[in-house]
């Protein structure tokens, strides 16, 4: 464009003709110098939000999925960069579990062979008293963010709205839920077993994963949430494992929270399960089973909101001055897929939830979520009342719940993606 508008004024003079190619040539070196200039500011920032990140370890453990797991002090993980921790004891323990969880580890202590699931770097080493794992972030990470920034934070709306399917907002944000919920009450806690799986993801920037969220406030900028579950993120984590996350956010994904330890929020004081490390085993179509059970509770003496998983490892905590709703109680948790859709023109990805299997296939085959349960006003893990369903295309993606003796509250959920039915 402007070269051919200098073209043409050159012809009727001259010597601005000259000068425009001056200009030019002092133009394109300018940008030149400016292009240099953001490329090393790029790298700069990359090189100082690292060094943020990874915090001096004690011993760093090479695991054999290609992560490096650094064992960092338990008084310098990330948390204590926060201005409102940095004089705070670490609480080592919550005050109180939910009431529930003992006959439920009872009876599963009776079921015969429950295989563990277990991180891989485990295979290398353990972290020495007093410290955490936290999974190392490469440079490779932080390249394929949009920016530095953003890098470990979702992206704006993702959080599935069961009682309004706008159709508009599932195509503008490409996220596709396939969950069951409840609401309209005062909520504690959630707790969940889920089948653990590796769905295939059809393009680097997509994403599939099986999580609970616990959520405070309307669906505003304001919202609150605490999320964890299993995820499979090339985008985040630059391969295709199957993973154990945690997520948390004060203002619907905006300026504050993040993914596992990548900002300040959550305090762990667990020293053998890192967060963002792979899991295993995986579940085989037609074949073995394994699920992860994580519970996610309101401390009622501290009021902070704990994690725990399995049921031998206590996570950590996120502190109570983090949120605002959820500072007092949750109003919605929700349980289920989530997966991002980012083919154009309408098409849709063929991106997986769950096992890639639609619910009526059932157990072996299709994805599951397992006694389900929300913590109460007085503490009490109990099963949820008034169970809902949402899903944006049930062609796609699609959830089935159920409730028996074995699973109490459950459900199957998930889908293929793009399909002869979905397109
Ligand atoms: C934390 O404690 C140190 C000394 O113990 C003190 O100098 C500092 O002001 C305190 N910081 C905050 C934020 O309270
Ligand atoms: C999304 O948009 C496409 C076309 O852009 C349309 O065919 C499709 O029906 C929309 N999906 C929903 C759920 O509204
Ligand atoms: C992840 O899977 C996709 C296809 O499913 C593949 O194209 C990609 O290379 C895989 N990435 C890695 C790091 O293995």
């Amino acid at each position: 464009m402007g070269g051919r508008r200098g073209a043409r004024h050159g012809r009727r003079w001259v010597g601005a003709s000259t000068l425009l190619v001056l200009t030019a040539v002092v133009l394109s070196s300018f940008v030149s110098i400016a292009g240099g200039a953001s490329m090393s500011q790029k790298r700069l920032a990359i090189r100082r939000h690292l060094k943020h990140l990874n915090k001096p370890a004690v011993k760093s453990i090479q695991s054999p999925d290609g992560d490096i797991i650094d064992c960092v002090h338990l008084h310098h993980q990330p948390a204590f960069d926060h201005p409102f921790l940095k004089n705070q004891t670490i609480q080592m323990r919550p005050a109180f579990f939910p009431e529930g969880m003992y006959e439920e580890t009872r009876a599963k202590a009776s079921s015969s062979q429950r295989v563990s699931i277990a991180q891989p770097w485990h295979l290398n080493g353990r972290c020495p008293e007093n410290t955490i794992p936290i999974r190392r972030t490469r440079r490779d990470d932080l390249l394929r963010a949009s920016s530095v920034k953003r890098y470990g934070k979702k992206k704006h709306r993702s959080i599935p709205k069961p009682t309004s399917a706008d159709p508009d907002l599932v195509n503008e944000s490409g996220h596709q839920h396939a969950i069951a919920y409840v609401e309209g009450d005062k909520y504690y806690g959630a707790k969940a077993t889920i089948n653990v799986w590796n769905p295939k993801i059809q393009q680097v920037n997509e994403f599939s994963l099986s999580q609970l969220w616990i959520l405070g406030g309307s669906f505003g900028e304001d919202l609150n949430s605490i999320e964890a579950g299993w995820q499979v993120s090339p985008d985040l984590y630059g391969d295709n494992n199957t993973r154990l996350f945690t997520y948390w956010t004060s203002d619907a994904y905006q300026a504050t929270g993040c993914y596992n330890l990548l900002c300040s929020g959550f305090i762990q004081v667990n020293g053998e399960i890192a967060m963002g490390a792979s899991i295993l085993p995986i579940s085989s179509y037609h074949g073995s089973q394994y699920d992860i059970s994580i519970l996610v509770w309101k401390d009622p003496q501290e009021g902070n909101w704990w994690m725990q998983f399995g049921s031998d490892y206590v996570l950590g905590y996120w502190p109570s001055f983090l949120f605002s709703y959820l500072a007092e109680s949750a109003s919605m948790v929700e349980w289920g897929g989530e997966v991002v859709n980012s083919e154009p023109n309408g098409e849709h990805t063929a991106t997986q939830m769950g096992s890639g299997r639609f619910p009526e296939e059932g157990f072996g085959r299709a994805s599951y979520f397992r006694n389900v349960q929300v913590v109460d006003e007085s503490n009490n893990l109990r099963a949820p009342k008034g169970v809902g369903t949402f899903t944006e295309q049930s062609n796609c993606y699609d959830v089935q719940s159920g409730y028996n003796g074995d699973w109490g509250s459950y459900f199957y959920f998930g889908g293929p993606g793009k399909s002869a039915n979905c397109h």
